[in-house]
């Protein structure tokens, strides 16, 4: 009895510690992957850079969605500097970054972020714009982008609290068509207007 004890409360323990050391690899292996988004995208995620998206808060299959577009090169990747670290000021972007990820990478990169919290950009936006945005999401794009944009579940990113220049720098990659976009926003957007988007935009931005 006492042999066969032992024998369960080794592998008990065995079992235990291999949780810990699988715990601790990935863990290692998350802050590896995510070490250097941080660079560009603020800590946890939470921008502070005005043209860089906050990305803390979206949902796993935003992330899953978004970086096998850029890593199979299907979307726009704008060139930027990186804002911070000891590589600051060299150039680099998002299909760079993501050119060897591989699909567990992305997932775990998701997991992590999907946990952070969308920190909503300090910024200013136009009121009188803004109310007129209102009315013209409702109407338009509330259906996908629920409660103004704010709902990560929705899995097409948060844009109430976005900052402004990113928002009309992906206005315009959907409009030239370098970004790939569900064809019943395509039918929506095709019908506004300039002063419309913008308008759009500035309501998101309003967000605080
Ligand atoms: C050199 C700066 C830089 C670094 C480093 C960087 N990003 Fe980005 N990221 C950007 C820019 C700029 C954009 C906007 C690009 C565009 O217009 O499509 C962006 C866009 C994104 C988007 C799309 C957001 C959206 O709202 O559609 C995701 C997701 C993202 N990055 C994740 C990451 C992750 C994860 C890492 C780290 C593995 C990372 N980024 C590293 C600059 C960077
Ligand atoms: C049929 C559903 C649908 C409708 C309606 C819709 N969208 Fe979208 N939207 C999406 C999807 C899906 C994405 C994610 C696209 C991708 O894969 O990059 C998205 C992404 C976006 C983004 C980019 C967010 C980011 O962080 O990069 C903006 C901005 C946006 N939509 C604005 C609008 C506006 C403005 C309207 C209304 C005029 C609208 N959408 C209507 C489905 C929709």
């Amino acid at each position: 009895m006492r042999i066969i004890f032992n024998g369960y409360a080794l592998l008990a323990c065995t079992a235990m510690l291999g949780l810990a050391l699988t715990g601790n690899t990935l863990a290692a292996d998350t802050k590896k992957l995510v070490e250097a988004c941080g660079d560009c995208h603020g800590k946890n995620g939470a921008s502070t850079e005005k043209d860089i998206p906050i990305i803390g808060g979206y949902s796993a299959e935003f992330f899953k969605i978004r970086l096998t577009e850029y890593r199979n090169k299907e979307t726009e990747c704008p060139e930027t500097k990186i804002r911070s670290g000891s590589k600051k000021g060299q150039k680099s972007d998002m299909c760079k970054i993501t050119q060897d990820m591989s699909d567990a990478d992305i997932k775990q990169i998701g997991k992590y972020f999907s946990e952070q919290k969308f920190v909503r950009a300090k910024q200013t936006a136009n009121a009188a714009l803004a109310k007129k945005g209102k009315e013209i999401h409702e109407e338009n794009c509330e259906k996908c982008h629920s409660e103004g944009g704010t709902v990560a579940s929705d899995d097409v990113g948060i844009t109430a609290g976005q900052w402004i220049p990113y928002l009309i720098e992906a206005m315009k990659e959907f409009d030239s068509g370098k970004r790939p976009i569900a064809k019943k926003m395509k039918l929506k957007l095709e019908k506004l207007n300039q002063d419309e988007k913008d308008a759009l935009i500035q309501y998101y931005g309003s967000f605080k």
